[in-house]
């Protein structure tokens, strides 16, 4: 395995300055000005997440489908999507929905066929919408072919594949790791009187990446989809590829978790610096394709720096590592929203930053930001943020609907096995998964199905696209006219983002400058339940006018003129504005 030591303590250095200067950085030093001509497409993109179990149903069995998904494709277009992200759709046991494949090179049958993704990849291309795959590389299923050979008998050989290990002792685990889903992360096998390793389910056994076959294979996978038209992968896990081959034992932290487990830091089976060898080799082989191939990563990354290392050292990993620092805010918090957004702006390997608030793992942001009161208000402002950064944003269905999560309220009805082994503390993620709200007709217009795999939120008569479509203020028409545009204005495609009025608590405010020939767009979010006037100076940043013009208020502002002196707010107000 090689390691380049030099390599990585030149990144640290060069990670640890610009951090260092990140206050002293002016807007004529930010990193990413107007690179619009030539730029990959992935860098203008909206992308939209696609939970395909619950997005629209085509055969009336209660379970949403591909062809389901292509018979949305013009309403995805019209909202002003790009591209579509698709969770697992391959064969799979569904312990996991999905996370748990059996066959990496085919659909599940309850989802269609490949001629029926074939058929989606080739629509979705006269929309001018690209389809990006989930690639799941940590684990398989246990019923994986594979796994099952591995299984078999010690000399069986893809023993080596997954990761198996003798005990302590009768009954005793190789050492303490924790699956993420709850208890050991080790089960034993009595047929081999071993263990196997399983970073989640039980179910879902590591793959061992220190074995070139298996390298070989999964490269294999990337190529099968590829050849098919795809443009590129979010990637399930990285992070978690490699486990310390010493065992160590993870370090305890005070307290328990949901599952009753002792919390645990997972040092030992996270991050370790072999991922980078992986992710380069992937990138090389997506590389090798036409159209820049996208590799968006499911960094789940506990700070900016670890964050900032998938990107590679020379833009050779990652494109788009997602940032789950600035998705887990958990609050309107301007300094703290401020900080992160500087933070990624700002990131030594000049990558560009990539953006969700909500998605098939994280409660919704209509409820997790709302505070009761002004939930649609907020989930405006919410998607403000998330369209009008210089990052590549990401939705999640329903979302642009102010769809909200939906827990169930008895264990016997949830279907995701965190929500069981974890009830009542962790509830599971069914609440984020419920089926999308078409219209205010049976199931919502997801299905015709008596029953539909997990029930329609009572929100979906109030909350559907088809009421929103006719009402000029539902969040629904919000998000396409801030789509349309950052699709319009050059400033917010693709101009500088520079904060500006730093030391309000209240307010966050920036600016996107276009440059010379076009004007620059301010955005300024209040994310307090008051109203505020705010005052903005911006001749520091080449702005001689003293009024700014109004391209989009929520609540709507009674003028289109309006003093930079002095611009008012309503609770929770959002602006977005030219400015010469
Ligand atoms: C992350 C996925 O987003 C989640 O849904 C899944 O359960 C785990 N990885 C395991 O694949």
């Amino acid at each position: 395995m090689r390691t380049n030591w030099l390599g990585w303590f030149v990144a640290g250095c060069a990670i640890v300055l610009a951090f260092a200067l990140l206050p002293t950085l002016t807007r004529s030093q930010s990193p990413h000005s107007n690179h619009a001509l030539g730029d990959p497409w992935w860098k203008h993109a909206v992308i939209y997440e696609i939970y395909p179990r619950s997005f629209q149903d085509s055969d009336g069995d209660g379970i949403g489908d591909i062809n389901g998904i292509t018979s949305r494709l013009d309403y995805l277009k019209e909202l002003g999507v790009d591209a579509i992200w698709i969770t697992p759709v391959y064969p799979s046991p569904q312990v996991d929905f999905g996370y748990d494949i059996s066959n990496y090179e085919a659909i599940d049958p309850q989802y269609g066929t490949l001629a029926d993704f074939d058929h989606l990849v080739s629509e979705a291309k006269k929309r001018n919408i690209r389809i990006i795959m989930d690639w799941v590389p940590n684990h398989t299923s246990d019923q994986h072919p594979w796994f099952l050979e591995s299984r078999s008998s010690h000399n069986n050989p893809k023993r080596d594949w997954y990761i198996w290990r003798d005990g302590t002792g009768p009954g005793q685990p190789p050492n303490n790791w924790q699956s993420w889903f709850g208890h050991s992360a080790w089960t034993y096998d009595e047929k081999t009187g071993q263990w196997y390793y399983h970073y989640f389910y039980v179910q879902q056994p590591d793959l061992n990446w220190r074995n070139p076959e298996v390298r070989k294979a999964m490269y294999g996978v990337l190529r099968f989809w590829l050849d098919r038209g795809v443009a590129g992968f979010r990637m399930d896990a990285v992070s978690r590829l490699f486990e310390d081959p010493n065992l160590h034992d993870d370090p305890i932290l005070p307290g328990l978790n949901a599952f009753g487990d002792p919390n645990i830091e997972h040092k030992y089976t996270q991050d370790l610096p072999e991922v980078h060898d992986v992710l380069r080799e992937v990138r090389e082989l997506v590389d090798g394709y036409p159209d820049n191939p996208v590799l968006i990563g499911e960094a789940d990354e506990p700070n900016i720096q670890d964050l900032v290392k998938m990107y590679g050292s020379n833009d050779d990993e990652e494109q788009l590592p997602m940032d789950f620092q600035l998705a887990d805010v958990n609050k309107l918090s301007v300094p703290e929203f401020r900080r992160l957004l500087d933070e990624i702006e700002f990131n030594p390997a000049l990558g560009q930053p990539y953006f969700f608030f909500s998605n098939h793992d994280q409660s919704r942001t209509w409820d997790r930001y709302g505070e009761g009161a002004h939930n649609d208000q907020i989930a405006k402002l919410m998607a403000t943020i998330l369209l009008t950064t210089h990052a590549t944003p990401q939705l999640y269905y329903g979302e642009e609907i102010g769809m909200r999560t939906t827990t169930p309220t008895r264990i016997e009805d949830v279907k995701d096995p965190v929500g069981r082994t974890g009830w009542p503390k962790d509830k599971g993620r069914d609440g984020e998964r419920t089926p999308m709200q078409w219209n205010s007709s049976h199931d919502a217009g997801f299905s015709t199905a008596e029953k539909t795999w997990l029930p329609i939120p009572p929100s979906a008569d109030r909350y559907n696209v088809a009421v929103e479509q006719r009402d000029p203020d539902s969040i629904l028409n919000f998000y396409k006219h801030v789509i349309a545009l950052r699709r319009q204005l050059t400033a917010l495609r693709s101009g500088a983002y520079v904060a500006v009025n730093r030391d309000d608590e209240d307010v966050l405010a920036y600016l996107r400058e276009a440059g010379q020939d076009s004007p620059s767009v301010l955005v300024a979010l209040n994310m307090t339940a008051e109203p505020r006037t705010v005052s903005f100076k911006l001749n520091g940043f080449g702005i001689s006018a003293n009024s700014l013009t109004v391209l989009l208020a929520s609540p709507k502002q009674g003028k289109t003129e309006l003093p930079l002196k002095e611009v008012q707010l309503d609770p929770f107000g959002v602006l977005i504005a030219t400015v010469k």
